[in-house]
C-alpha cells in the first residue's frame, strides 16, 4: 500500500497544529506535531534544570527520554517518562524556552530522525517548521500556512480566554514575533518555506475553511 505525507510548515500560531490534527482524522491519516516533541524535551530541561543552551546537556536529556505522542483517538497526549505533559508542555514557560532548545544541530538532527521513522510507518500529516525543507523534502504536498502577526496574535488571546489563562494581546504578538525570528534567524533547518510549497494566508478565512482548502488540494492522493 502506497503511504503518503502532508508536511505543513509556517510560523508561531498560524494554526498549524489544529489544522493538520483535523485534515489528518478527516483523512484516516496520522498526525505528528513535531512541535511537542522539541516542547517536551524543554518541558523536561526546566523539570531537571538543564539549561536550553546546554547542547551536550540536552543530548543527554533526549538519549534517555522515553517520548509517546498519543494520536488519533481525539484527544492527543504527550507522555514523558510516563508522565502526562500535554498541557505542560503548552505553558508559557516552555514556549518561551522551546526555540532555545531547537537552535541544536545535535538535537534537530536526533528530533529529525525519530520523526523520518514515525513517518515511515504509515501516510501522515506532519506539522512543523522545517517538515517540507529538512525532514520529508519528498512530502507528496507541503503547505506553508501563514496569517499576519496580529492575527496569530488575537487567536491565541481568543484560545487563552477560553482556557481561563489570563494573557495581553500585546504582550502575545511580541512572544509569537520573537519565536518567529529566533526560528528563522538560527543556522540549522530555520524556518523557511520549502521552494515546493503551497503558501496558504490564513488571516481572512475560517478554520473550517482552511481544513477544506487543504482537505482539496490533497483530495484523491490518499
Ligand atoms: O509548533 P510549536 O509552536 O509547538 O513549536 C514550538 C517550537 O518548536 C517552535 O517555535 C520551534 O522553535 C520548534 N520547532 C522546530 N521545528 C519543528 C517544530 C517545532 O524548530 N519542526
Amino acid at each position: 500500500e502506497k503511504t503518503v505525507a502532508v508536511a505543513i510548515d509556517g510560523p508561531a500560531g498560524a494554526g498549524k497544529s489544529s489544522t493538520a490534527r483535523q485534515v489528518a482524522l478527516e483523512l484516516g491519516m496520522t498526525y505528528i506535531d513535531t512541535g511537542a516533541m522539541y516542547r517536551a524535551l524543554t518541558w523536561l530541561a526546566l523539570e531537571k534544570e538543564v539549561s536550553t543552551r546546554d547542547e551536550e546537556g540536552l543530548h543527554r536529556l533526549l538519549k534517555n527520554m522515553a517520548l509517546e505522542l498519543v494520536t488519533g483517538t481525539g484527544t492527543d497526549r504527550v507522555i514523558v517518562d510516563g508522565t502526562d505533559v500535554t498541557e505542560a508542555i503548552r505553558e508559557p514557560r516552555v514556549t518561551a524556552e522551546v526555540s532555545y532548545t531547537a537552535v541544536h544541530e545535535k538535537i534537530r538532527q536526533a528530533m529529525v530522525e525519530k520523526q523520518r521513522e514515525l513517518a515511515s510507518q504509515g501516510s501522515v500529516v506532519m506539522d512543523g517548521r522545517d517538515i517540507g525543507t529538512a525532514v520529508l523534502p519528498d512530502a507528496e504536498l507541503k503547505f506553508y500556512l501563514t496569517a499576519s502577526v496580529e492575527e496569530r496574535a488575537a487567536r491565541r488571546f481568543a484560545e487563552e480566554k477560553k482556557k481561563g489563562i489570563p494573557s495581553e494581546l500585546e504582550q502575545l504578538k511580541k512572544e509569537i514575533a520573537e519565536r518567529d525570528r529566533i526560528d528563522s534567524e538560527r543556522e540549522f533547518a530555520p524556518l523557511t518555506k520549502a521552494e515546493d510549497a503551497e503558501e496558504v494566508d490564513t488571516t481572512a478565512m475560517e478554520f473550517e475553511e482552511v481544513v477544506q482548502f487543504l482537505i482539496n488540494r490533497i483530495g484523491s492522493r490518499v
